[in-house]
């Protein structure tokens, strides 16, 4: 440890890309522009579900500025996409699944020819009967939305024996709970540019996760992957929607086909109609414990609606089944989780992946479990927290960092102050509730290898140059990794240049996704920093005729430990290695430690470590009106090592606004929502005081200790919120969201003798 700067981890870091982004300098996708540039406008479907018997274009084709207009026939290569199952076409083939789905694509030379042309093209349909239900599209008979059935899939999680366990409770509390579609609203809609370099296709887009682009693009086009080359433009937001393809197909397919440029930018309106929303769930819950607040038993039911296609459908169906305990011990347990295919919009990731439903529900429990009991909300969550050993749903043993039981500590003073004030502050129709909400996270992709690469670079003069595929949407990956790398070669981050997300330029750093990138790329990093390091200290001491153990790294040299003036650059033993033909780049690798789950019973090693958390939320509840104003999160995250304290403040804070819209007034209603005029994200004015407190409880396989927060930011702000609704009306909501005519209604059900 002595040669490692002190302050580069765990020091607040400016984040790069930040600097531009403030000046107005960053150019995301919408902003690269060419000027030979072919304009994209897809024309879709306003049917939910029907079979396409014609596309007349001929009234498009003769709009003077219009080029060509793109369907199915004309993709050359497989005409599916999709993350997990291909089974999304970029233009529909045969059938129509939902509002939204493309049906057509027209390129102009501009805008307003080619908006004027896809409103020209005649699409006629033949209605088949659509689904809007998932038990609807479950039941025997129902209308296909996909030839081999509406079952997208099932997971089912096993322990000990539930139904005698639940014989010898003391007390048993069963609920239903729904969640409502949601929107990502991410400040920047979808947008690309595509454009042929030679025989290679440049796609400079908004995404996640450019690799995973790059195959599919090929793919769809019949090209070798190594033709099709994506680019990440400077991202606003993702929060897992940008994992799907968005635009890439499109300006890919116009661009390889008209050799031309093509540009395409999603209007807010179009983003709300075609990108996936967070997956609707209705969740029956029942659970119980014996009279000391211990949980004895869980039975979960899980039906969710995964709309036209897949998406990231099957993550969030293992992630609800595997997170639905919460962070606490549960001996004997039974959960199923299903989603079904309907007409609707098709759900995919949005940060958490299920999780954030699931917790609502098992937080609502735990506080009905202990008021049963006549126990504290702290209590009862103390008393069943996961700790050192402890048996997680899929039976696998807690080893490593398991700080819930810290988080719970780090709130509990201020739960017991808002506690205090709250009954201290009774004035008429203003009441005031306290809530709590815990939550565990498992880092990275479910039961299923998910490794990511870097590559670290000595450059001639000394410098080193990181090389990660992992897209930085603005969370900040790009620092973490920079100071990771920089930690272990006595650099300051600055010192490190950074190549990210190019599919040319770097090798794959997996997804930006599953709050996994810090963990699973800073442990990639670290091993090539590693590599890097070890050829430094080795060089360094033959050149100084020292002994390898006596040289330490120190400010971009290696210098002996005794005697500062016995020292040689890294510029030096660059040009040294370079004269003896050594390679200079050096690739790093990671994949968690994880096993397949049991098909049957769930059980195995999905993640190879866990984040935790705890909020406390209070709030005031108007009686008369149904307002909720959320006064106050305290918000405690296990992040196992802060590596950017600053960036960790960032997620926790924008994950409680996240949050607040989940519990109290986000929905999205498919065939009605259209943009952000309907659609109602928390602004400045919803914010609360948030206290952000970072628990670092070290994760011995994480880069120097660090997990991820990226998810888990967002997870305990709704239950908490929720709880604290209860709280201070003492009526319960279990449909989200919490919105003016569901609070009002249980206050007057709370009047009520
Ligand atoms: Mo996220 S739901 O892993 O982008």
């Amino acid at each position: 440890m002595g040669d490692r700067p002190a302050g580069v981890i765990g020091e607040k870091v400016e984040r790069i890309g930040s600097r531009e982004r403030l000046l107005g300098k960053a150019s995301f996708a919408a902003d690269i522009d060419l000027p030979e540039a072919v304009h994209l406008v897809a024309v879709r479907s306003e049917r939910p579900h029907a079979r396409i018997v014609g596309i007349d274009v001929s009234r498009a084709q003769h709009i003077s500025e219009c080029l060509r207009v793109f369907t199915a026939e004309d993709v050359p290569g497989r005409n599916r996409v999709g993350i997990i199952r291909k089974d999304q076409p970029l233009l529909a083939d045969d059938k129509v699944r939902c509002i939204g789905d493309p049906v057509a694509l027209v390129a102009a030379e501009t805008l307003e020819a080619a908006r004027e042309a896809a409103a020209a093209i005649r699409v006629e349909y033949e209605d088949i009967s659509a689904l809007f239900d998932p038990e609807e599209a479950l039941r025997p008979g129902a209308p296909l939305v996909h030839a081999d059935g509406n079952l997208l899939g099932r997971r089912t999680v096993k322990r000990g024996n539930p139904e005698a366990a639940f014989k010898h409770a003391d007390v048993v509390v069963e609920r239903v709970y729904t969640t409502a579609h949601l929107e990502h609203a991410y400040l920047e809609p979808d947008a690309g540019l595509g454009y042929m370099d030679g025989s290679t296709l440049v796609i400079h887009a908004s995404t996640q996760n450019p690799h995973y682009d790059q195959k599919d693009v090929a793919e769809l086009l019949g090209l070798d992957e190594g033709s099709v080359r994506i680019i990440q433009a400077a991202t606003g937001g993702g929060f897992g929607s940008k994992l799907d393809l968005n635009v890439q197909g499109f300006v890919g397919l116009a661009a390889y086909l008209l050799n031309r440029p093509a540009r395409m930018v999603y209007t807010r309106e179009e983003a709300f109609l075609c990108t996936p929303k967070r997956h609707p769930l209705t969740i029956a819950y029942k659970s119980a414990a014996n009279r000391d607040g211990r949980l004895l038993a869980a039975d979960i039911r899980v039906v969710g609606d995964t709309g036209a296609y897949a998406s990231y459908g099957p993550a969030v169906l293992n992630r609800v089944a595997l997170h639905a305990t919460g962070p606490y011990e549960l001996p004997n347990l039974f959960v199923e989780s299903v989603l079904a295919y309907t007409n609707n919009p098709t759900a995919g990731a949005m940060r958490g992946f299920g999780v954030p439903q699931i917790a609502f529900a098992h937080e609502s429990q735990m506080d009905l479990l202990a008021a049963a009991l006549g126990m504290s909300p702290l209590e009862i969550r103390l008393r069943n927290c996961y700790r050192i050993g402890s048996l997680t749903a899929s039976g696998q043993e807690l080893t490593g960092s398991v700080g819930i039981r810290a988080t719970l500590d780090a709130v509990a003073p201020q739960y017991a102050a808002a506690v205090r004030e709250r009954n201290g502050t009774v004035s008429g129709h203003i009441r005031r509730g306290v809530g709590i909400g815990s939550m565990m996270y498992g880092i990275g992709n479910t039961g299923q290898q998910n490794p990511a690469t870097a590559h670290l670079e000595l450059t001639l003069d000394g410098g080193v140059v990181l090389y990660s595929g992992a897209a930085d949407v603005g969370q900040g990956s790009s620092t973490v990794l920079a100071q990771i790398a920089a930690a272990e070669l006595g650099l300051q981050p600055e010192a490190i240049r950074t190549v990210i997300a190019d599919t040319l330029l770097t090798t794959s750093a997996g997804a930006t996704s599953a709050s996994r990138q810090t963990y699973i790329s800073g442990n990639a990093v670290l091993d090539a920093a590693r590599k890097l390091k070890e050829v430094l200290l080795t060089e360094a001491a033959d050149m100084l005729k020292f002994d390898r153990a006596k040289v330490i790294l120190e400010h971009g040299s290696v210098r002996a430990v005794r005697d500062a003036d016995r020292s040689v650059s890294f510029a030096e033993i660059a040009r040294r290695c370079h004269k003896l033909g050594m390679p200079l780049k050096w690739q790093g690798f990671f994949d968690p430690d994880t096993t397949p789950l049991d098909l049957e019973t769930g059980q195995g090693v999905p993640y190879a470590t866990y984040a935790f958390a705890t909020h406390v939320a209070e709030v005031s509840v108007d009686t008369l009106t149904g307002e909720v104003r959320c006064l106050r999160v305290v918000a405690a995250h296990d992040v196992g090592k802060a590596v950017n304290p600053q960036g960790v403040h960032g997620q926790i804070c924008g994950g409680v606004a996240m949050g607040i819209g989940f519990a109290l007034m986000e929905e999205f209603v498919p065939g009605q929502t259209e943009s952000l005029k309907d659609y109602h994200i928390p602004s400045a004015a919803d914010m609360p005081e948030v206290i952000p407190i970072i628990v670092e409880d070290p994760e011995p396989t994480g880069p120097f200790g660090a997990k991820g927060v990226g998810e888990p930011a967002l997870v305990p702000t709704a239950p908490a919120i929720l709880n604290a609704i209860a709280d201070a009306l003492g009526v319960r909501i279990y449909d989200l969201p919490a919105g003016l005519e569901r609070v009002l209604q249980a206050a007057l059900s709370a009047r009520k003798p």
